[in-house]
């Protein structure tokens, strides 16, 4: 049966660094089948070995799913040169090799999915499954009844034919003294085009002021989640999204 060592085992779970896994190996916070073992080199079998820390029982993850309520200024790869990406937003977070799975555009807020599972992430994004996307838009301009008929039936961004099917709703018009209303519209799209709605905006004539993404699939953004914070998915959620 196939064996690892011991600090690479919690560490891939993760409970930490390498290093960080070995200080508290030292101090005794971790027992292997009922014996407290101090030696981060001691070797375990993860299949049968009954590895407790600190109290919980440590299962072996491979895979990390979390969601992030992306802020405004942060661009959605792992690395940038000029511009501070969304993974930076993670560094404490546990899992090897995480990525955002699809970008919102640096400006936009919203769920994030960020993880390692690149079958999953594979599978939302690819153009054949259509997982829903739904975006809170602000947008100059008061929409229309028309407008919001166009954005549903398809419009014209460029693209070689219209855009798919979608879902629009009119949340409000807010008037302005100076008589440019501003519109606040929800917007469920099912592709994933570059600047996608806000494409779709300007081909109505009522550019977006603001974007935020509220769901993907099933997976709804929290509203506990202060801009920046995020949390690990529940096993449900995970569930939810791998029937997507
Ligand atoms: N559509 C956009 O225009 N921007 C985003 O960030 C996401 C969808």
């Amino acid at each position: 049966m196939k064996t690892v060592r011991l600090d690479k085992f919690l560490s891939d779970a993760g409970l930490g660094t390498r290093s960080q896994v070995k200080t508290f190996l030292k101090k005794g916070a971790v027992s292997v089948n009922g014996t407290v073992v101090l030696k981060p080199e001691t070797k375990i079998c993860p299949e049968t070995d009954a590895v407790i820390c600190r109290g919980v029982p440590v299962t072996h993850t491979e895979f990390f799913y979390y969601m992030l309520n992306k802020p405004a200024g942060f661009v959605s790869a792992t690395e940038d040169k000029s511009a501070a990406t969304v993974l930076s937003l993670l560094k404490d977070a546990p899992g090897r090799g995480l990525f955002p799975v699809g970008r919102l555009d640096k400006d936009t807020e919203g769920l994030l999915l960020i993880t390692n599972d690149g079958a999953l992430a594979h599978r939302l994004l690819s153009p054949r499954h259509h997982v829903e996307k739904t975006y809170y838009v602000r947008a100059a301009g008061s929409v229309t009844a028309a407008d919001l008929e166009k954005l549903e039936s398809g419009v014209e961004i460029g693209e070689k034919a219209l855009t798919l099917p979608a879902k629009a709703k009119l949340l409000s018009v807010i008037p302005s003294p100076e008589g440019s209303a501003v519109s606040e519209v929800e917007l469920s799209i099912c592709e994933g085009k570059y600047h996608q709605v806000k494409r779709m905006f300007h081909a109505i004539g009522a550019p977006v002021l603001f974007l935020k993404r509220l769901s993907m699939g099933s997976l709804s953004l929290d509203e506990n989640l202060a801009p920046g914070a995020f949390r690990p998915l529940t096993p449900e959620e995970i569930a939810a999204l791998k029937k997507e």
